[in-house]
């Protein structure tokens, strides 16, 4: 497949953003979200595709032959557009089951208004800024529509200028966090906590959601969303996806808390310290 250059970083409402997340935009803004709808909100490489099979897996299970189909084709992306494939708005128009699992990446002030109109459920993941961080780079290295990384350094400066694609990684996290504060139907979810116990994190999920499914089928769809077990299925890993390279690295990476530790001198660890040195949770 032949694919436009990388794209450019400009500045979309206060936010770094690249065309792909903005050239469908009153489309976006203009989305009816419906009142059973479930969003899935985080910052890019926080454990969005985990969450999301996790949730695929509660709701219509893996043996529907209808839903054999890739995790981003089940959970359409809100405000993607790229080339070769319908709009993120479109498909979600188009889709009859209920209910929708909707995956974003957008900062909270820029969710259209339907999601709040319409009450909707939206579990939101954090995951600490360096893994996260970590994540990105090695994610913007395989993926072709994603701007050019440049070298670790640079791009760490790029982490702490909050110029990355959906912005920046502390303002994401704390805008969303301070929404919860006053907004009952979001639920924070950390990754550490899902890679700590999933089984754990599964149980506040259903609660949330107002599931109560059998033991067995819980530790089914615990067993179905384990990283290796994901790692090798087609439908949750992305192999599928003609603009990642997995030569330079696969989606499915490491799945680990703490990879920082391998990327990190202590000069970068001091060099984010503003960002990540939070008395707050997610600056862990
Ligand atoms: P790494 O690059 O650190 O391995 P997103 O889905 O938001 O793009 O996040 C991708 C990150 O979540 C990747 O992190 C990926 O490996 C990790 N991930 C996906 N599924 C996971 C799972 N079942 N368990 C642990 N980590 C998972």
């Amino acid at each position: 497949m032949e694919l436009p250059p990388r794209p450019k970083l400009f500045d979309f409402h206060g936010v770094s953003m690249t065309n792909y997340f903005t050239d469908n935009w009153d489309n976006v803004q203009n989305f009816q979200a419906r009142p059973d709808d479930i969003l899935i909100a985080t910052y890019p490489k926080a454990g969005t595709t985990w969450v999301s099979y996790i949730l695929d897996l509660l709701y219509f299970g893996q043996t529907a032959p209808e839903r054999q189909r890739p995790i981003f084709e089940k959970v359409p992306f809100l405000e993607l557009l790229i080339p070769l494939y319908p709009p993120g708005v479109e498909v979600l128009d188009n889709l009859t089951t209920s209910p929708r699992l909707i995956k974003t990446h957008l900062p909270v002030q820029l969710l259209p208004k339907s999601f709040w109109e319409q009450n909707c459920r939206i579990v939101y993941v954090a995951r600490n800024a360096k893994d996260n961080a970590v994540s990105y780079f090695h994610f913007d290295r395989m993926n072709q529509t994603q701007p050019e990384p440049g070298d670790w350094n640079n791009f760490l400066q790029r982490v702490m200028d909050g110029k990355m694609v959906f912005g920046s990684w502390y303002d994401h996290v704390t805008g969303w966090w301070e929404k919860k504060q006053t907004h009952s139907k979001i639920l924070y979810l950390f990754y550490e906590d899902m890679v700590e116990d999933t089984g754990r994190e599964l149980d506040r999920l259903c609660s949330f959601l107002g599931l109560s499914p059998s033991a067995e089928k819980k530790e089914r769809v615990r067993r179905g969303a384990q990283f290796d077990t994901m790692k090798k299925n087609s439908m949750a890993n992305y192999s599928t996806l003609p603009i990642m390279d997995f030569k330079i690295s696969p989606f499915m990476r490491k799945g680990k808390v703490g990879d920082w530790k391998n990327h990190f001198t202590l000069g970068h660890s001091e060099m984010v310290l503003p960002v990540t040195n939070l008395s707050w949770r997610v600056g862990e």
